[in-house]
Order: structure tokens, then sequence, then C-alpha cells
């Protein structure tokens, strides 16, 4: 089967179209290359250069595929509280166009990049897929908008499965190298943690938040066990049907706590800063991922130190090229 991927010149984007081709699949990439690299997907991939808002580049991409794993979406939490506007126009209505020429031309399968920042500030951790959905971003408010719009279209057939991400990380050696976070400018933990240096320390956003050490807690996955997620996911649709599936790790780093991780892999401490808080960011997300392993048959086996390590390894070959 040929599946359409967009955003598959982003990073988890393009670690899926390199698992989905190793695992013999044929892919199409429908990308803006507005945050993506071109260079990130290899050349066996169909590459359609343009923006899921723009209809006759979906309906091109679209030729001969037989499901869309969607990822192509603004993705920056501290961004979207600047600019809600543009996130709504790119999550919402490009989502939309994509629904409508999907429906217009009988694709009838989707694998949708949801995040764990539809639940918002949870009241219970760990957070279950029946979990209050309260966003505090307008990054979250639209990928929940998009979430309820694939609900209602699944009413009219569609099968569909939503993975809510938790904290995405690592990075995956393929056979033409490493795919790895490329964000300019990059604002995660994990890749800004190992630029970090006396003269430009890491950042860290508050440590008067209400959790052991004082800084923020996060559910991170590698993002290799997170791209065989997608491969099951894609598996086992079914028609009519939308299933709503976290992905994490089921267990909570705090930042100090990954900061400690990545001392270990690279043999020195990291220097940091502690700063304000940042607008947007909630104490605490942690995953239960029951449904994933029971609905899947799917279970992480990458740790932090895998995650920082890979991570690590990339930026190295990336340097020395
Ligand atoms: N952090 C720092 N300094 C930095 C970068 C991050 O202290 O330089 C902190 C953040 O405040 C947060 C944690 O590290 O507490 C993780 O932050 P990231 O920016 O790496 O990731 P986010 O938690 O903001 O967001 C990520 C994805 C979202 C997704 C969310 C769900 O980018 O798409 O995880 O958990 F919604």
């Amino acid at each position: 089967m040929r599946v359409l991927v967009t955003g598959g010149a982003g990073y988890i984007g393009s670690t899926a179209v390199a698992i989905l081709q190793e695992r013999g699949y044929g892919v199409t990439v429908l990308d803006d290359c507005s945050t993506g690299h071109f260079e990130s997907v290899a050349s066996s991939a169909r590459f359609i250069t343009g923006s899921i808002l723009d209809s006759k580049a979906v309906a091109e991409a679209l030729t001969d595929c037989g499901a869309v794993i969607h990822f192509a979406a603004k993705s920056i939490v501290g961004e979207s509280v600047e600019k809600p506007d543009l996130y709504h126009e790119v999550n919402v209505n490009g989502t939309r166009n994509l629904l409508s020429e999907m429906a217009r031309l009988g694709v009838v399968k989707l694998v949708f990049s949801s995040t764990a920042a539809t639940y918002g500030e949870p009241e219970v951790i760990p957070i279950t897929e029946e979990s209050p959905t309260k966003p505090t971003s307008p990054y979250g408010t639209t990928k929940l908008a998009v979430d309820q719009m694939i609900t209602a279209e699944s009413e009219t057939g569609l099968a569909a499965i939503s993975l809510r991400y938790f904290n995405v990380a690592g990075a995956f050696n393929s056979k033409s190298g490493w795919i790895a976070e490329r964000h300019n400018p990059e604002t995660h933990l994990i890749p800004n943690l190992l630029r970090a240096s006396a003269a430009n320390p890491l950042k860290v956003f508050g440590k008067d938040w209400p959790t052991a050490d004082g800084t923020c807690i996060r559910d991170y996955v590698h993002v290799v066990d997170l791209i065989e997620a997608h491969i099951l996911a894609l598996e086992n649709l079914e028609p009519g049907k939308h299933e709503i599936i976290n992905l994490g790790s089921g267990g909570g780093y705090s930042v100090s706590q990954v900061i400690d991780a990545a001392a270990k892999v690279v043999g020195h401490e990291i220097p940091t800063q502690i700063t304000a808080r940042r607008a947007g960011d909630p104490a605490v997300l942690i995953a239960d991922i029951s449904k994933a392993k029971k609905v899947l048959g799917w279970t992480p086996t990458r740790n932090i130190e895998d995650m920082v390590g890979d991570t690590w390894k990339s930026q190295n070959a990336f340097a020395s090229k």
C-alpha cells in the first residue's frame, strides 16, 4: 500500500517515511518545507512540495494512496500563544481541507498526529484518553478541534486513529543516515540541553513548579517507538471508527532529571540558568498508555538514556558533515 505522509519532511514525519519505506510501504510526502527539510526524505519517496491548505496539491499527493498519516501542522506550544490565528489556519483549516479531499477521492484511512496538549493541566495523573480536555494553549485547542472533526468524519465511514503524543525525543539512524530534530529556532529540551555551554547555558523555565524538584515533569517517548505505534495504528484501522490513543512511556522525568541523565550520557555537567516560567506549560504530563498496549499491542522499549544518546549521536554526525 502507498501511504501519504503529510509533513513528511519534519522531524517525526521524516522518521515515519524512513521506517515505512524500510517496512515495504510506498510513500508519498506532502510538505511545504516551511519547517521541514526536503533532504530529510529519501529520493525513493514521491515528494509533493505544497501546503495542506492547497486542495490541488493535496489531491495530487493523494494519487494512488490507500491511507494518510497526517503530521503536517504548526506544533510549538510557546509559538501558538503568540500566533493563535496561524495555528488555527494551518492545523484546523488545513486538516479540514485534507479531510475534504480524502472524502472526495475515496481515501478512507487516517492516522492523525494529535497531542497531550489537548488535555491541558490535568486533574489526575496519569492521563487517560477519558481525561477532560481543557487545552492551555492554542496549539492544544487546534489539535483538539481536529480530533473532534475526525470523530464527525468517522460517522460517515472514515477509519481513523488519533495518536496523542506526549514528549517525543531521540533520533533514528536510517539506512541513509541520522534523522533528527532540526528546528530553527530549537525549542525542545533535549536538543537544547545538548547544545548548552558555559556561554550559552540551558534556560530552565521555572524552578517553582509544584513538583518534587520544582521543575516540570514530562513523559518522554522515543521517536522510533512512536513511529512503530503509527504503523500498528495503520494496520488496526476499522471503518467508521475513530480511536484516540495516548503515546508516551507511562512514566515521567522532571527537567532536572533529564539534565542529570544527559550529563551521564555526555560525561560532563550541563550548564543551566533558571529563568521565568514559559507561557502555556503545564506542570506535569504523564500518559496512561494501557490503551495503546491493548488496542495496538504496542510497548515502548527505548528509555531516556536512549533518547538523549541518539540525539547526541545525531548532533555529532551533523556537526562532522
Ligand atoms: N524546557 C526548558 N528549557 C528549554 C526547553 C524546554 O526548561 O530550553 C522545559 C519546558 O518548560 C518543559 C520541558 O522542558 O517543561 C519540555 O519542553 P519541550 O519544549 O521539550 O516540550 P513541550 O512539553 O513544551 O511540548 C512537547 C511538544 C508538544 C506536545 C507536548 C506534550 O512540543 O507538541 O510535548 O507533552 F504537545
